[in-house]
């Protein structure tokens, strides 16, 4: 396990804003943080700050907003915040206030979020370019809309332009993309926690337990190592439940024979990982399980050793996709040569997805995928998930008997090095041996 990371220092993000803010150039930029979503009636999601929000932050209190005005004289950081409340704070615990913004978050200025708009009016009005999300937060847009309307009369007296409105998502989803060492240091840790309960699971499955045992185990493992919970909502899925690419019912009885493919990552000081691992119930593959198994993890090995500063993010998918087809001919699951299922595609009726997405805050991270037409090239501290699969659903008359039901995904979280590759998931057992080795261990308790 690696040693404790920490969150990002306040010059961590004060960096972040600098090169926000010299991109946006003279304009200013109005950034809510997300709202607090209810669950039932008044009880609440754990609350999570919006991504972006807090990349150029550090702040993870709801109802707060941030402008960043960089012409302003005074200084072009200005957080909104709730102020400090004792009655308030007896029930929900202690807030940053105004005070906790200025000394603790590197605000220029902090007001008390109830003044916002009245604020904002005087920030917003000889604006001529404003960086506002729009469609994110109905009523948040509502009063823009207003402020907006009411400055017309106004900027028409003083004769300046109206203000084009731009999101600030292009220039904050570029710069995440690409990872910082304190992002890394984060992501490692979530990786390992991650990779700790997958261990775990694999110990512990055994026929006639029901996923949502393994569930419940993968969540005690992410909450006692001190990561806030799933990253996303764990699948585990036996046997047939694994041709449903995003199950998360988990709630069948593990059959003896079976595979379990379970897709757990957890979220660490807001970093996610997001880990795949199929493996067999009763400790052993069966002869057709590991030959598919093995299948899988050559396509994946393959993907994984394509990653490198420069290549394109195509080649990633087109080398799972390569050796899964060259798997599927020699099988006789698919008639043509390797190259024909490629060309054709038909692969895809037992590989469903693509082989990775971009990984950080959001576990579907941002960044384009495509740059001027074409796959993006890769580059250092860039995040990928490498995560070919094949899936046989329960009823695929296309497929032998025996195949059906089978479902298999292999998946790490791979970060672009300096001159290769960082599998940040290492330490989750992949080899059909080292599965073997763990999960005999649940067998034979
Ligand atoms: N767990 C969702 C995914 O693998 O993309
Ligand atoms: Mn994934
Ligand atoms: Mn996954």
């Amino acid at each position: 396990m690696t040693a404790a990371s920490l969150p990002p220092s306040v010059e961590v993000f004060a960096a972040r804003r600098r090169r926000f803010v010299e991109a946006i150039g003279a304009a200013v930029a109005v950034l809510p943080n997300a709202p607090v979503a209810f669950r039932t009636s008044d009880a609440e999601y754990p609350y999570r700050p919006d991504s972006d929000f807090y990349y150029l932050t550090g702040l993870a209190e709801p109802h707060a907003v941030a402008l960043l005005a960089p012409a302003d004289p005074q200084g072009g950081f200005v957080l909104f915040v709730r102020p400090r409340d004792r009655q308030e704070e007896v029930w929900t615990g202690p807030r940053v206030g105004v005070e906790g913004a200025l000394g603790d978050y590197g605000a220029d200025r902090a007001y008390p979020v109830g003044e916002l708009w009245q604020r904002l009016a005087d920030y917003l009005s000889g604006a001529e370019r404003v960086y506002y999300v729009f469609g994110k937060d109905a009523s948040l847009d509502g009063r823009m809309i207003e402020l907006l309307r009411a400055s017309w009369a106004e900027r028409a007296r003083r004769g300046l332009a109206l203000p084009a409105f731009l999101d600030p998502r292009n220039i904050v989803h570029e710069a995440r993309l690409v990872k910082g060492p304190e992002e890394l240091a984060l992501m490692r840790r979530a990786a390992a926690i991650a990779a700790e309960a997958h261990r775990r699971a694999m110990a512990a499955a055994r026929a006639g337990m029901s996923e949502y045992e393994i569930e419940a185990l993968v969540l005690h493992a992410f909450r006692s190592q001190g990561a806030a919970g799933p990253s996303y909502p764990p699948i585990v899925a036996s046997g047939p439940s694994a041709a449903i690419l995003h199950y998360s019912r988990n709630c069948r009885r593990m059959q003896a024979g079976e595979l379990l493919l379970l897709d757990a990552g957890c979220e660490y000081e807001f970093y996610a990982s997001d880990i795949s691992r199929t493996f067999p119930v009763s400790g052993r593959f069966t002869a057709l399980q590991r030959e598919l198994y093995d299948l899988v993890l050559a396509a994946q090995t393959a993907a994984i050793a394509a990653i490198r500063p420069g290549a394109p993010l195509e080649a990633v998918h087109d080398a799972a996709v390569r050796v899964l087809a060259e798997g599927l001919s020699r099988l006789g699951l698919l008639p043509g040569t390797a190259a024909q299922i490629v060309e054709s595609g038909s692969y895809r009726a037992y590989y469903t997805h693509r082989t990775s997405h971009w990984l950080g805050m959001d576990v579907h991270d941002v960044g384009r995928y495509r740059v001027d037409g074409n796959s993006r090239r890769l580059a250092p501290g860039m995040v990928l998930t490498v995560e070919p699969g094949l899936y046989f659903a329960a009823d695929d008359a296309t497929v032998p008997q025996p195949l059906r039901g089978i479902g298999i995904r292999i998946e790490d979280d791979v970060a672009v090095t300096e001159n290769g590759a960082e599998v940040l998931t290492a330490e989750a057992p992949k080899s059909a041996a080292e599965i073997e080795a763990l999960c005999a261990g649940g067998a034979a308790r």
